[in-house]
């Protein structure tokens, strides 16, 4: 026999925290950074502006910038025994895997030193993690392609950095094209933080029992790798690719039928929302980014980028997307962006990581420091057994 519970799913909906950090209006489709709309930002800031603003709650005049960067650019080395977490992995290994493990490792490293009530320990924490995840995810590529790990350099900038990193070799330097470390910064300010989103959520939850920021951090990290969630970019553009395998856009009015085919149980992998139920306005700014890079590298007939517009007119018009308010979230275009800077997709996931470290470290130190918070303790509504006693042996079925 069950309890005679009749389960509200609205139960599990109920605020979990307040926050100061961002807004999101799901039916307007409006998304603030500590009040800044994601339009203004994405235009008139670059990353680490971003980082200042959503750690502090306030945008960096010239001064706290350039401190600010120099501290961040000072600390994106990796202590050198780091690079001996890579030969444990095959290399083959997903790099949200090496992440979820070496970003932990971090933790090895400075976890003796660190009193997270200390306002200024967790500041360094913050640094170290934005700071060196970029580091960790070029290295994770290079040590999946054979080739030496190579050094950030302090003359650059976050995102020229991470992308020298990624693509220079001891044989041939990387050379940067302003035009598209642009885009990965536009890319990482719009994946940086969105409330309470399944890995953000993670990490307050690990955080609250006092584990430190870098173990809290991976824990984020393995979460964001889910499909439904961060892994997102990397299924949609896999997505993409299948449909133009089998014959792109002659082949999406097959494609839309399989996804209302309840039985079939396919998604339009980079649509669709927990809480967006309009366009996701990172979306917008996505496709935007998507043609100004294609456009900068002469791809603007890319199939992939035609076939997902194609796709999407589609879906805005179909009734099973409208009636479930099913619109393009971040993660239909990243894709085409990232795999048009050269980022392979196994990676994609991790670039959203790397983005997301800001948001995660801001949430954890927002909760962290509020001297009324508690260990997260969810609760259930129990809908099982009722209470009865043992049987002997015999007398079990
Ligand atoms: C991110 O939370 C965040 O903020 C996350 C994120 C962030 O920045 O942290 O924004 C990043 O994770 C974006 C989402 C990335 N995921 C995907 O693109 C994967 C594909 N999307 C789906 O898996 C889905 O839309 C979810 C998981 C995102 C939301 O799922 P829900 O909560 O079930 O969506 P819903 O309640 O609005 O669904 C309503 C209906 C359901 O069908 P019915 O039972 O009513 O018949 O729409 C269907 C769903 O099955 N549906 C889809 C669909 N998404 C929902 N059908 C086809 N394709 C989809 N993508």
């Amino acid at each position: 026999a069950t309890n005679k519970f009749t389960y509200d799913p609205g139960f599990m909906s109920t605020a979990a925290c307040n926050s100061t950090i961002t807004y999101i209006d799901g039916d307007k489709g409006e998304l603030l950074y500590r009040g800044y709309p994601i339009e203004q930002l994405a235009v008139n800031c670059d990353f680490l502006e971003t980082c200042y603003l959503l750690l502090n709650g306030e945008l960096p005049n010239a001064q706290q910038k350039k401190t600010f960067v120099d501290t961040v650019t000072n600390h994106t080395m990796v202590h050198e025994q780091m690079q001996f977490f890579f030969r444990g992995f095959r290399r083959d290994a997903h790099p949200m895997s090496v992440l979820v493990g070496t970003v932990g490792a971090l933790s090895s490293f400075y976890h003796d030193s660190l009193d997270i009530n200390d306002p200024h320990h967790r500041e360094v924490s913050a640094i170290r993690l934005i700071a060196k995840l970029p580091t960790l995810v070029a290295m994770s590529y290079k040590y999946s392609i054979g080739q030496p790990f190579i050094y950030p350099r302090n003359d650059l900038s976050y995102s020229a950095n991470f992308m020298r990193m990624m693509f220079s070799t001891p044989c041939a330097e990387y050379e940067v094209n302003d035009v598209l470390v642009r885009a990965l910064d536009r890319i990482l300010i719009l994946h940086a933080d969105h409330e309470q989103n399944a890995s953000t959520s993670t990490v307050r939850l690990a955080g609250s029992s006092g584990a430190n920021p870098f173990a809290c951090i991976a824990a984020g990290i393995a979460c964001l790798w889910g499909p439904a969630h961060g892994g997102a970019n990397e299924a949609a553009l896999n997505m993409l690719e299948d449909i133009q395998k089998q014959g792109g856009v002659e082949r999406i009015g097959e494609f839309i039928a399989k996804v209302k085919d309840k039985n079939s149980n396919v998604k339009l992998m980079g649509f669709g929302h927990r809480v967006y139920k309009n366009y996701d306005p990172r979306a917008k700014l996505m496709r935007e980014t998507c043609h100004e890079v294609l456009t900068e590298l002469g791809l603007h007939d890319d199939p992939l980028f035609k076939l997902a517009m194609a796709l999407e007119k589609i879906a805005l018009e179909d009734d099973y997307f409208v009636q479930r308010k099913l619109y393009p979230n971040v993660d239909f275009y990243s894709g085409i962006v990232q795999r048009a800077l050269g980022i392979p997709v196994s990676l994609f996931t991790g670039i959203f990581a790397m983005a997301r470290t800001v948001g995660w470290i801001a949430q954890w130190n927002e909760m962290i420091s509020d001297p009324e918070q508690k260990i997260g303790r969810p609760r259930q509504l129990y809908v099982g057994a009722a209470k009865r006693d043992v049987p002997s042996m015999d007398k079990r079925k």
